[in-house]
């Protein structure tokens, strides 16, 4: 028997051909302790692409994207968290509410349907308000960049500088965030185009990457020789060497990603001598959520969208994502 059109919904899976498609399946019903959520925009994040691209294989039939925003259309019994009506988004690790994670959680895209899709069910556990003041494509691009990124900033306050590199989702937030706080930040980017736009957030400084390969010895440079207090470390082996040569005595780096492919890594000795703490960040629990989503109200940040993408043209995104020339996040409306 054919299903009235109310109980469909359409989701894009991962296929056998490795690439996206379009697949149309019945509405879920949520159960006890869930929700069914509308999800209204889902966002892009380097991690996605990784996988969107072949370069870490995910199961056949996933849904992606780690990221989403909605609203609730149903609650299941016992859900207290929630009501209908009510504007959410979910949490990038839903099973760490708080405190310090033991093991690695379950992640979306990975291990369990993600948000490129019409409706979700998901339990009410998983989810957080949205800041009242952000459109639905903005609080989508939330739960990795900007968890992530309010993770790499903790500790920083007034007073201290904090170095971003390149100008995608994680460090733009972090940019945003470490003004909130009233640090001041160095940026760099690989592109003069994007210079201005950096400026505009609050950068004193922008070094081009890509023209001053050693950027490490002008970070010193513009702190008088003492260098950052905090380094957003989103390079990995490709940047960290330069990112010992930039690190204040006794500062912090905070390890978030891999993004520039080489293997050059760094010498031990030189990091040692740097006096500077590396320390790991993995998102953030349902509890940094929260934290950061008050910060953003206070401050009415908005987070900064480079392009958004209808529903059906997800293809395009992809492909505009590969190309590698965003500032900030790449959004689907739903
Ligand atoms: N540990 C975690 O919890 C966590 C969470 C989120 C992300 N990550 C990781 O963090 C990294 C960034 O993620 P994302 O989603 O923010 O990425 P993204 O939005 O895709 O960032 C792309 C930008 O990275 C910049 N970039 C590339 N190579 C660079 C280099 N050698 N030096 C400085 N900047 C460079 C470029 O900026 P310009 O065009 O301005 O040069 C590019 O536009 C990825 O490796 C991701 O896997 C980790």
């Amino acid at each position: 028997m054919a299903m009235s059109t109310e109980t469909k919904m359409q989701s894009f899976k991962m296929s056998e051909s490795g690439r996206i498609e379009l697949v149309e399946e019945p509405r879920p019903k949520p159960a006890v302790g869930q929700v069914l959520m509308r999800v209204k925009a889902s966002s892009f994040n380097a991690r996605d692409l990784f996988m969107l691209d072949g370069r870490y294989p995910v199961p056949v039939g996933r849904v992606p994207l780690s990221d989403g925003a909605g609203i609730i259309e149903e609650v299941g019994l016992g859900v207290t968290r929630f009501k209908i009506g009510d504007r959410v988004i979910n949490s990038f690790q839903p099973t760490w509410f708080g405190g310090q994670q033991r093991e690695p959680g379950l992640l979306y895209h990975t291990h369990l349907d993600g948000w490129l899709r019409e409706y979700a069910v998901i339990d009410q556990q998983g989810l957080v308000m949205m800041p009242e003041h952000l459109e639905f494509t903005e609080a989508a691009t939330l739960p990795c960049a900007a968890v992530t990124a309010w993770s790499a900033v903790a500790g920083i306050g007034a007073g201290d500088t904090v170095l971003i590199q390149g100008t995608g989702g994680v460090s733009i937030f972090a940019l945003q965030f470490a003004r909130a706080l009233g640090a001041r930040v160095i940026a760099t980017t690989s592109k003069d185009a994007k210079v201005e736009q950096l400026i505009q957030l609050g950068a004193s400084d922008v070094i081009n990457y890509a023209t001053t390969p050693d950027w490490g010895a002008q970070v010193r440079q513009l702190t008088n020789g003492r260098g950052a207090d905090l380094i957003v470390e989103v390079g990995g082996a490709g940047t960290i060497a330069q990112s010992i040569k930039a690190v204040a005595y006794r500062g912090v780096i905070s390890l978030v990603g891999h993004i520039a492919h080489t293997t050059v890594g760094m010498n031990l000795l030189d990091f040692t001598s740097s006096g500077a703490t590396l320390r790991t960040v993995g998102g953030g629990s349902r509890s940094d959520f929260e934290n950061m989503n008050r910060v953003i109200e206070a401050h009415q940040l908005r987070p900064v969208i480079d392009r958004i993408f209808p529903f059906n043209d997800a293809l395009a995104a992809i492909s505009y994502m590969g190309q590698g020339n965003y500032f900030g996040k790449v959004v689907m409306s739903h």
